[in-house]
């Protein structure tokens, strides 16, 4: 469902004369269908810059990313938004949301974009919330002045609305306590149940024993 070929990326920071930081070369894996694989090596080491340029934020150098049959480099915008709307979930480290949105419907959104009834859409919300202990209370406002803890489970509930095949996982576990924890990691175990294939980071040991078929140490594709 994820295949990366050879994958290569570096940075230039054009405030700062130019300098070019090679960060990875030669990246390549697999997910297949109800597995997850886990990203692994250290701080610096390029795991969020591999999963951006799976989602298409950053640029790749070189090499191929593949979606199931949709390839990432050089895809249109309308291909990577038709992706990121179908296939492609993400749950980045921190949430980004719009001022003022109720958190009931940063967590519809996804499901609203996909035509999904609004009774549908806010019921599968009002689901997820429940389950990750967000206060019923909260779900009326904006998740912008809320805890970090909570925010993440906010961006967590978001990125779980729609079943995606193909989910990317950027430390989902990290603020959380233990009993938040557990639910995420059902939540994990659910959709590689039904057939999702989930690149992670965790940086819980004991999260990643849980969840991982198997590990992949990026500092391999160290340049
Ligand atoms: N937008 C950017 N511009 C320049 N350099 C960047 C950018 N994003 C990442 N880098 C560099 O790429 C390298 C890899 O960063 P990345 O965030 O992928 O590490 P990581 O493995 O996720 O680390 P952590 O475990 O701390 O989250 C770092 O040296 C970082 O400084
Ligand atoms: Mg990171």
């Amino acid at each position: 469902m994820i295949q990366i070929e050879n994958l290569s990326k570096s940075f230039t920071l054009h405030n700062q004369g130019g300098a070019v930081i090679p960060v990875m070369c030669g990246a390549t894996l697999t997910v297949e269908p109800g597995e997850c694989v886990g990203l692994i090596g250290q701080s610096g080491a390029g795991k969020s810059t591999l999963m951006r340029m799976i989602y298409g934020n950053y640029l790749a150098a070189g090499g191929q990313i593949r979606i199931g049959n949709v390839g990432v480099v050089g895809a249109t915008p309308r291909e990577l938004i038709r992706l990121r709307r179908e296939t492609l979930g993400y749950v980045s480290q921190f949430l980004r949301v719009v001022p003022r949105v109720p958190t009931v419907d940063v967590v519809a959104d996804p499901l609203l974009q996909l035509g999904v009834s609004e009774r549908q859409a806010r019921c599968r919300a009002e689901e997820l919330l429940k389950r990750l202990n967000i206060p019923e209370r909260l779900w009326s406002l904006s998740p912008t002045t809320f805890s970090g803890g909570e925010q993440q489970r906010v961006n967590i509930a978001r990125g779980f609305a729609h079943p995606y095949p193909a989910l990317l996982l950027d430390e989902p576990t990290a603020s959380l306590d233990a009993a938040n924890r557990k639910v995420v990691l059902t939540l994990i175990e659910e959709a590689k149940s039904r057939g999702a294939a989930v690149l992670g980071i965790f940086h819980d040991q004991s999260a990643r024993d849980q969840v991982c078929d198997r590990l992949v140490d990026v500092t391999a594709f160290a340049p």
